[in-house]
C-alpha cells in the first residue's frame, strides 16, 4: 500500500513570507542548517519549502529547469536530506505561477517526475493563472491531474493544494489526492489578517480536517516583526487549536530566543501534532473573548481562552461547557506550570491580544 502521508499537520518552513523572490539555493542551505542548530527540527520541523520563483525555462525536451538563483536542485535537494530534513518545491497549474514564472500547465506528468527525479518531498500548487485557461469548476480535476501525477511518480509527496479557498476545496480536496488546501486568501504580519483567518474563517470546517487531509490558514508570521510576541503566542495557539500545519515564515537563521521559543514550545506543537487530528473550534464567545477546545487522544482535552479585546479581560473554562464535572487536572502550557486538581472552571487573566492555553486531563 502507498505510504499515508501528513498524517499529522506537516511541518516545517516555507520561504514566501519572509524572502519572497529574494530566495534562492544559498539560503535554503543555510536555513536548513540554522533547523538543525535553533532545535527547530527537534522540535518536530521537517519540510524546507521553497515558494515561488525558483523557475527558469523548459529545455527543449520540456523538462523545467530552474534558474540563475537555483544551479543544482538535486544537489540542493541532497544537503537538506542529509541533515535529516526534507524539502518542497512551488508551482501552478496555470501557464504562469502568481509571481509570472513558468507553470506546470500542459507539463503536469514530466513536472512531477523532474520533481521525483530530484528528491522533493512536498509541493505546493498555487492557482494564480490557471483561472486564465480554466473555468473554477474544473479545479477538483486540475489538481487531481497533478495529485495522480505525483503519485505515479512512487515517490512519497505532500501535495498541497493553494486556491485560496474556492469552490469549497475542503470538500473535494482531499479526493484530489490534496494533503493540506489553503482556505483563505494570504496572510499578511498583522494581527488583523492573523486574527481574521485564525478565529473567523475556519469556523465550520472542523469535519474536514483529519490525518492525511488537513485544512491550512496559510503559513505563520511569528519572527517576522509587525506583531508583538503575545500576539505571536496567540497566532501558533490558534494554529495548533486548528490542527494547522505549521511552516514558519521568518528567518530562522537569525530569529531570537523569543521567537524561538514561541516556534518551539513542545506542549504547544504537542496540541496541533495530537495523533487525533482533530480540529479545534470555538465553544463560547463573550464580546471580544473566546473559549476554543480541541479533543486530544487519551480523553484529554486542549482549551484556549483567547483575548482579542485591547485590553485584559478576566477568563473562565467552565467545566459544564466541557461537559465535564468534578475535579480535573489542569496544566497552563505556555506557563509550563501544573495547576493541580479543579473543581467547576478555571479562571485566568488573559493579556490584550492574549492567549491562556490549558491542558484539562479528564
Ligand atoms: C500566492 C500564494 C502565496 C505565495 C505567492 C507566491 O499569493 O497564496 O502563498 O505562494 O502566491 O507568488
Amino acid at each position: 500500500m502507498a505510504q499515508q502521508l501528513a498524517l499529522t499537520p506537516p511541518m516545517g518552513w516555507n520561504s514566501w513570507n519572509k524572502f519572497e523572490e529574494k530566495v534562492n539555493a544559498q539560503v535554503v542551505k543555510q536555513i536548513a542548517d540554522a533547523m538543525v542548530s535553533s532545535g527547530m527540527k527537534e522540535a518536530g520541523y521537517v519540510y524546507v519549502n521553497i515558494d515561488d520563483t525558483w523557475e527558469g525555462k523548459r529545455d527543449a525536451h520540456g523538462v523545467l529547469q530552474p534558474n540563475e538563483k537555483f544551479p543544482d536542485m538535486k544537489a540542493l535537494a541532497d544537503y537538506v536530506h542529509s541533515k535529516g530534513l526534507k524539502i518542497g518545491i512551488y508551482s501552478s497549474p496555470g501557464p504562469k505561477t502568481c509571481a509570472g514564472f513558468e507553470g506546470s500547465y500542459q507539463h503536469e506528468e514530466i513536472d512531477a517526475k523532474t520533481w521525483a527525479a530530484w528528491g522533493i518531498d512536498y509541493l505546493k500548487y498555487d492557482w494564480c493563472s490557471a483561472k486564465d485557461v480554466y473555468k473554477n469548476e474544473d479545479m477538483p480535476a486540475v489538481y487531481k491531474k497533478m495529485g495522480d501525477a505525483l503519485k505515479a511518480t512512487g515517490r512519497p509527496i505532500v501535495f498541497s493544494l493553494c486556491q485560496y479557498g474556492l469552490n469549497k476545496v475542503w470538500e473535494w480536496g482531499a479526493a484530489s489526492g490534496g494533503n493540506l488546501w489553503r482556505t483563505t486568501g494570504d496572510i499578511e504580519d498583522s494581527w488583523k489578517s492573523m486574527s481574521t483567518i485564525g478565529f473567523d474563517k475556519q469556523t465550520g470546517l472542523e469535519k474536514y480536517a483529519g490525518p492525511g487531509h488537513w485544512n491550512d490558514p496559510d503559513m505563520l508570521e511569528i519572527g517576522n516583526g509587525r506583531m508583538d510576541n503575545v500576539e505571536y503566542r496567540t497566532h501558533m495557539s490558534l494554529w495548533a487549536m486548528l490542527a494547522a500545519p505549521l511552516l514558519a515564515g521568518n528567518d530562522i537563521r537569525s530569529m531570537d530566543d523569543e521567537t524561538k521559543q514561541i516556534l518551539t514550545n513542545p506542549e504547544i506543537v504537542a496540541i496541533d501534532q495530537d495523533k487525533l487530528g482533530n480540529q479545534g473550534y470555538l465553544i463560547s464567545k463573550d464580546g471580544r473573548t473566546e473559549t476554543w477546545v480541541k479533543p486530544l487522544e487519551g480523553g484529554e482535552l486542549a482549551v484556549a481562552l483567547f483575548n482579542r479585546d485591547d485590553r485584559p479581560q478576566l477568563m473562565t473554562a467552565k467545566w459544564t461547557d466541557l461537559n465535564l464535572k468534578g475535579n480535573h487536572h489542569v496544566r497552563d502550557v505556555w506557563a509550563h506550570a501544573d495547576r493541580g486538581k479543579i473543581k467547576d472552571f478555571y479562571e485566568a487573566e488573559v493579556s490584550a491580544h492574549g492567549v491562556v492555553v490549558i491542558r484539562v486531563t479528564k
